[in-house]
């Protein structure tokens, strides 16, 4: 280890993420060589073009000991479908997590394993379980923790469904983005235990007081994980051109800036797209959700929507909800039980809407 070139790096890597303060997972940080697990990492170039990044590339090492989120696979259509998350946000998540030695934890996305390698070497490896979806990943995840000399279990799956043959669980983590605490992991969750996961564009923290039923608050950091892509997810911006505009006074700016947080919530799973004018300023937003349900407005204070869910009335509630400002993260929480999910604002009893349930 005294050999390793990067040990200078990673040690300063590891006293200075999230600013350095005091953090039970420092020295996890520091033990375990990330570049190890992120031996390449795929960059845009000036135009956009994903370019794979290896040790012999110059700013390799600095890199991946920076507090920067690495893409690690792309998928067919050049989109990224896994990565390194960024440290700083891994390491509030497992703040967040308050394991203690001899916790059972599970992971839903493995990805390199470089956040199973950092829970197997404060926890114990024969108490971490991790899944992910793609087998590939999970192959060359359960190798470098070998090379690293670890092995927590590792499995493909859809880790929406959680690890029933590993229950129950004392805490869960999920390293990417859900729509809701799923049923299964709440079936598999110790009483007592703590699940953090991303939700929308937050990371929510929920405690389990009883046998299904768990709550908690978002964490005041933000959070951009990838959102799971489902099938049938075009915008139907034909049907819309069909639609009479509707008068809006919601500035389309909020859509995609003070409103974002709460928007991504109330619309689990939701996607946006926006158009500028040649000076760059938006011009008009677009959005849609999986079911086909579509809006669009723009600048001069129109609005269309189609489909079974009404968008754009979603935004206009929450523009009346929250008329000025962001609304802080930390004041928003779900709770999970078996009658449903529910977000909620300020309180549990607060105001709130449910949670549609997530395909697994
Ligand atoms: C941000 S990456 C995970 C980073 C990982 N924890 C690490 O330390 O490298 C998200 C991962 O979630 C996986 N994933 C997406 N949907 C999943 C699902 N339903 N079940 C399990 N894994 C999933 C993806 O394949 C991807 O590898």
């Amino acid at each position: 280890m005294t050999d390793d070139p990067t040990a200078g790096l990673r040690a300063r890597f590891a006293a200075t993420i999230g600013g350095g303060r005091p953090s039970p997972w420092r020295d996890a940080f520091a033990a375990v060589p990330r570049h190890l697990f992120v031996p390449s990492f795929f960059r845009q170039d000036g135009r956009g073009e994903w370019r794979r990044v290896t040790a012999v590339d110059d700013g390799y090492a600095e890199a991946v000991y920076s507090d920067t989120a690495l893409t690690t696979q792309l998928d067919a259509g050049g989109i990224p479908s896994s990565s390194s998350s960024e440290p700083s946000t891994m390491l509030a998540m497992l703040d967040a997590l308050g394991a203690e030695s001899g916790h059972a934890v599970f992971e839903l996305g493995t990805g390199t394993g470089y956040n199973a390698a950092l829970l197997a070497h404060r926890l114990g490896a024969e108490n971490v379980t991790s899944v992910d979806v793609d087998p590939g990943l999970v192959d060359l995840a359960v190798r470098r923790l070998g090379e690293y000399g670890t092995r927590p279990y590792v499995t493909a799956g859809d880790g929406a469904l959680g690890c029933p043959e590993r229950a129950p669980f004392d805490r869960i983590i999920a390293t990417a983005a859900l729509r809701e605490i799923q049923p299964a992991l709440l079936e598999q969750a110790a009483v007592g235990a703590v699940i953090v996961a991303p939700i929308g564009f937050g990371i929510v923290r929920a405690t389990v007081s009883k046998p299904g039923h768990a709550e908690g608050r978002f964490l005041p950091i933000p959070a951009l994980f990838m959102p799971r892509r489902t099938p049938g997810s075009d915008p139907d911006f034909e049907s819309l051109r069909q639609q009479a505009p509707e008068r809006t006074t919601v500035p389309v700016t909020d859509v995609l800036e003070r409103l974002k947080f709460p928007l991504s919530l109330a619309l689990p799973g939701y996607n946006s797209c926006s158009w500028q004018d040649a000076a760059g300023t938006v011009t008009a937003v677009g959005l849609w959700t999986d079911d086909g349900s579509t809006a669009l407005a723009d600048t001069t204070g129109q609005a269309r929507q189609t489909g079974p869910h009404r968008l754009w009335d979603t935004v206009e509630h929450l523009a009346s909800a929250f008329p000025t400002g962001s609304p802080p993260r930390e004041a928003f929480g779900i709770t999970a039980s078996p009658a449903g999910r529910h977000i909620w604002y300020g309180e549990p009893e607060g105001p709130g809407w449910k949670v549609r349930a997530d395909a697994p």
